[in-house]
This record gives C-alpha cells, structure tokens and sequence, in this order.
C-alpha cells in the first residue's frame, strides 16, 4: 500500500514540475519573445480622433514628413503599437506617432507641441480639450499603466531610434540613448569588461527605468539606477535642448532622480560605468509548503544589514532575495521561486558566495536551482522569464519594514486573493506576490535624489510587489479589485502594527496610487518649483498627462 504521505509528495512534485515546465517552455531571449507575441491591429481610425488632435496631425506632417507614422502607414503604424510590453497599451491607438530620428527633429516636434498645447490653452470656455493631454511619451512602453506611455488619439512621441550605447575612452561612463533596453546596454559593455547599475530584466526601457528611480542587482554597492546618472540631455518644454549635471542645472539634475516625466523629455543619459564580468545568480524553485521558511530566512537575510553578530554583515555584492509566491489559475497550482545574485565574478568552483551560504537559503527543500556563474545580460534575461509579454499585465507596490509578522500579513494576502481567483476563474491569471530588500544604506550612495528613502533610519524596509497578468479584457476590472485589496490589506495590517512605510516605487504602481505622496514634503515641494521654472505652462504636467503628475494646485498654469 502506498503511504498517503508518499502520495501527496508525489502529487506535489508532479505539480511544480509541470508549474517549471510550463514557466520555462518559452525560455528564449525576451526580446524574441516581445516580438513574436501576438499583438492587435489597428484599422481605420480616422473617425474616432478629435478635430484638434487631427489638425495636430496634419502640423506635425508638414513640418516632419519622414518622421510621423500615420496609422495609415499600416506596417510601421502596427509595429509601434506592438512594442508595448503589456496588451492594454497595445489597444490605444494615437492619432499618430513622432518618430524623431535625433535629438534637433524632436525639438522641432516638441515646438509644434507647445504652440499647440497653448493654443487649446488660450481657447475660452471649456479646457475639455486638453484634459487627457494631448501626447505621450514612451521609451522601453514597459509600463503596464495604460495612458502612462501611450495615448488614445493624442500624438504618441517613441523613443526607439534614441539607441546608442557609447563608453567613455577611460572605461568610467557610458553615453546611453533612452530609447535602449538594458540588454543592448550590456551586451554592449560585455565586451570591454564594463557593467552600469539598470535593470534586472533585460528586456526594459532605460528611459522610464532610470527617471523613476530604479533597482539593480548593483544597489547595494553603487545606489539607485539614478542615483548613477552623472549628466542627462533633455528637451525642455519651449523646445531647446540642455544638459543636466552637477555643475549645469544641478536643480533639474537632481529632480530627474525620481521625477519620471515631469520636466521634459531625456534623450540620453550619461551614466557611471565600472568594471564587471560574469556573476553568479540564479532561482531556486520550491513547493509552496515553504513559504514560512522563505518568509523567515528572508527576514534574517535581511536583518544582516543593522546587526553583525556572528560577523554576517550585509554583503554589498548580494542582490536579492528575491521572493516570488506565485499561482497559476490555468494549473490551479501554487509555488515559490527564489533568486539570488552576487555580482563578485567568483574565483572559479561550483560553491556558493559566502553569504549565501550561510543564509537560510542553501538549506530550504528544493526541486531544482538554476544559480550558476553566467554573464549579466544571461542573468537579466533569466529574470524575464517570470513576466511573459503579450498578456494583460498590472503591477501594484507597497513597502513595509522587516517585520515577520507584516511579512506573513503579505503572504496572507496574497493567499486570500488566490480564493476569489479561483472563484472567478478568471482565464489564465498567474498572480504574483514579489517581496524584495531595500535598505536604507543603499538609497543614499551615489548622487542625491528626490526619492525620500535616504532620510529614514537605517532599519531595513521591505519592496512589496503583485504582478499580475491574465488573458481578458472582460477581467480587467476584476483583476484591479483584486489587486487594489490586496495591496490594502496589507497596508492596513502595516499601519495597525507600526511596520508601514511611506514610500511607494513609481514604476511598479498602479493607476490609483499616488507615489510623490511618498517622497517627502521637502521633495515634492522642490520638485515643484523646478517645474514651474523650467516648464512655466505645465506642457509636461497637462500636455503629457499620462504617467504619474506633480499635481500642482495652479493646474500647471
Ligand atoms: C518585466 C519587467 C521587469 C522590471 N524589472 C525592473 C527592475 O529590475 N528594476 C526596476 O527598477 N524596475 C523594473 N521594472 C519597472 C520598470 O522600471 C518600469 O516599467 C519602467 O517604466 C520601464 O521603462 P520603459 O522606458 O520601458 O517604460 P515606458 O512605458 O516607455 O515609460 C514609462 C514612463 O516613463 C516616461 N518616460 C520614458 N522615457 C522617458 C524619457 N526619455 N523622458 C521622459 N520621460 C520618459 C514615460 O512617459 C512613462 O510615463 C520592470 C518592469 C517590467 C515590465
Ligand atoms: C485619414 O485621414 C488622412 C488625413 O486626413 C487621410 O489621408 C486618410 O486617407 C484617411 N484614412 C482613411 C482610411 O479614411
Ligand atoms: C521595488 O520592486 C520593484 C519590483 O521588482 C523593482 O522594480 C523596484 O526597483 C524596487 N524599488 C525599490 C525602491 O526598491
Ligand atoms: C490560456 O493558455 C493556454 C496555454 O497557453 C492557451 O492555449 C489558451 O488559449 C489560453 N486561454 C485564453 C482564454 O487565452
């Protein structure tokens, strides 16, 4: 007779392996994946835009012939649209897209923009033509917000021929284009033996990455993606074109730290290089009988950073943990996936970094690792696995200390959410909770920014994400409730037992939430006077309105 506990641990491995299968089966270059996802297509629009928006049109037509897609210029007009990660984006069509080929056309458009945008200004009655702005602005289009970098109707400026990737001579900075995705940055350093703090997944734009402040397995040596930017070139609102460093218009310097849209459009960033070569990072795949033990190992990995008894420091070159819970409604299954990174090239050998090893980690029961030594851009593309493109996607964040009791609270949510998933049922839905390390410490390398997270105190906080991506429009709303209770859930668990945390990460929030809340007084009110200096009539504030406002009470004017 064959044991029941046999059995149930033969049912549990069958079922994460095919959860592994089922995640790793399209495990080619995301890049790859992006473009071979199925995507909408756009046909005949012309009626559903507004007189203005195609009187715009027809302005940026007769200034930049070579450089506006029409949606009539199907080909071009389709692959544009489908270049957004996520499927929402993909089904708001713009009445055309700027596809500037250098920083002087972008200026030209930015100026047709701004006559256009005070004109609609100016007009007496009602504002209703400019509420929902009246263009957009796009880089990697990895943000899931739809409106963020896509707009319905409006004039759609991409980024995408913005593309270089160029290192300083002396191997210290690299000049790199915002219309990149980071595995074009680092293949590109690869070869020098150079390596930049970006992003994590290799498939994401550099522009929303790195003006929304940013975390890279680098972090914890180097400070935010922002942090490291030591001069950007952006086009202002009355179309010319400047430089920010510390010594050039160190204000706007320091508030495009975190200040995402709100000032002008970057066109490329000059950012500090250092040398790098392979590192050793990978998951570890577990049932999800081990969320306890990952929540606690978690907790004292983390704890490392305030205090060295038994000489476990926190290692600058550890990344991570990164704790991913995750259910599969099309499975019906739950497990738990890992990663660890430690970006010290090893000396050779299969073992484990010190700190690793001696984190509750190594000893968790597992089905299977994939931590090995490989280069950065394998280790980035790795981390794209856990987020397929083509699909609704949605992102929601808190942050919350490193407190067990608020860690179990977040994984209690995660788990109540799962019973109306199932009730629902709805098509396809893998449902992510993300827990990773933010210390303090880290926020305050490299140069300022408006962030707000380096005046806490040294007590290690908690970046607590949901990812969610599912197969219809009909559960669109659905998904958004769910999610939205979630998130609150746990914060009201936060704010009853003290382990709340103002800050809220800009580019993993949804559309309800509010992140320059979590900035700061003093941020936001600086970040508000260099608006108003460096862009008096609000093009950015108003005219661009998608992606998250400084709400300023004058309305921009
Ligand atoms: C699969 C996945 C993995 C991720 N991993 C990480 C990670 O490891 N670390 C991390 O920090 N974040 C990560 N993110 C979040 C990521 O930072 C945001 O999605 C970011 O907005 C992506 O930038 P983008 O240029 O692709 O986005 P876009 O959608 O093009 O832009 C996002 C916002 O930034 C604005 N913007 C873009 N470019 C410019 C510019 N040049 N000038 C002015 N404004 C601009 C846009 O108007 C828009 O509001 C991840 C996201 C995804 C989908
Ligand atoms: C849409 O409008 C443009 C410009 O006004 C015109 O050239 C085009 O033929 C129209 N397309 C359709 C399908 O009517
Ligand atoms: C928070 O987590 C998200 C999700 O991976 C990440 O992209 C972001 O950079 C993190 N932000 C901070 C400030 O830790
Ligand atoms: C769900 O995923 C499966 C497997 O990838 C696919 O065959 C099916 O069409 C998807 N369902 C929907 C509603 O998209």
């Amino acid at each position: 007779m064959v044991s029941p506990l046999l059995l149930t641990s033969a049912t549990l491995a069958f079922t994460t392996l095919l959860f592994l299968f089922y995640r790793l089966r399209v495990q080619s270059s995301q890049l790859r994946r992006d473009a071979e996802a199925k995507k909408p297509k756009h046909h005949d629009l012309n009626a559903s835009f507004s007189e203005p928006a195609l009187r715009l049109r027809a302005k940026l037509i007769a200034d930049l012939p070579t450089s506006i897609i029409s949606p009539e210029d199907r080909r071009l007009f389709e692959a544009s649209m489908n270049a957004y990660w996520a499927q929402q984006a993909c089904e708001v069509p713009p009445v055309c897209v700027i596809q500037p080929r250098d920083a002087e056309e972008l200026c030209r458009a930015v100026k047709i923009l701004k006559s256009d945008f005070d004109q609609r200004c100016r007009k007496d009655g009602s504002q209703d033509d400019i509420d929902n702005g009246i263009f957009a602005l796009r880089s990697g289009g990895h943000s899931p917000v739809v409106g963020a970098s896509s707009i319905q109707g409006g004039a759609l400026i991409d980024l995408s021929l913005f593309n270089e990737v160029t290192p300083a001579p002396d191997g210290k900075s690299v000049v790199i284009g915002a219309g990149c995705k980071w595995v074009q940055v680092y293949e590109a350093l690869q070869e020098k033996g150079l390596a930049v703090a970006g992003g994590r997944n290799s498939a994401v734009g550099v522009g929303g990455l790195i003006l929304g402040g940013g975390l890279s397995f680098f972090s914890p040596r180097f400070g935010m993606v922002c942090s490291n930017v030591i001069e950007y070139e952006i086009v202002l609102a009355d179309g010319s074109i400047v430089r920010a460093s510390e010594t050039a218009n160190p204000d706007l310097w320091r508030v495009l730290k975190g200040g995402a849209n709100n000032f002008g459009i970057v066109t490329r960033f000059v950012v500090r290089s250092f040398p790098s070569g392979n590192i050793w990072s990978g998951f570890l795949y577990m049932p999800s009988s081990q969320a306890l033990k990952v929540l606690t190992s978690f907790r004292e990995f983390l704890d490392r950073g305030v205090s060295d008894d038994e000489g476990k420091v926190y290692d600058e070159h550890a990344a991570g943990p990164l704790a991913c819970f995750t259910y599969l409604q099309a499975l019906g299954i739950q497990a738990i996936a890992v990663a660890l990174t430690h970006t010290k090239t090893p000396e050779g050998g299969k073992t484990w970094p010190a700190c690793w090893q001696s984190s509750g980690f190594p000893r968790l029961w597992r089905f299977w690792s994939t931590c090995s030594v490989k280069s950065l851009a394998a280790a980035t593309d790795e981390m794209s696995v856990l987020n397929p493109p083509g699909r609704r996607q949605k992102f929601a964040t808190t942050t919350i200390k490193n407190d067990q009791a608020t860690l179990e609270a977040a994984h209690q949510a995660y788990r109540d959410a799962i019973t109306s998933i199932r009730e629902r049922n709805i098509k396809n839905m893998s449902w992510t909770l993300v827990l990773q390390p933010m210390l303090p410490a880290w926020a305050r390398k490299g140069n300022p920014n408006v962030l707000g997270l380096d005046t806490s105190t040294d007590e290690p906080l908690v970046n607590v994400s949901i990812t969610v991506n599912w197969a219809l429009s009909k559960d669109d709303e659905t998904v958004q409730r769910i999610t939205r209770a979630a998130i609150e859930q746990i914060e009201s668990f936060a704010t009853q037992h003290g382990t709340g945390h103002r800050y809220r990460y800009i580019n993993y929030c949804d559309s309800w939430q509010k992140p320059f809340d979590g900035y700061g007084q003093d941020n936001l009110e600086f970040m508000k006077v260099v608006s108003r200096k460096y862009d008096p009539d609000g093009l950015f504030r108003r005219g661009c309105a998608g992606g998250f406002k400084l709400g300023l009470c004058d309305g921009g004017r």
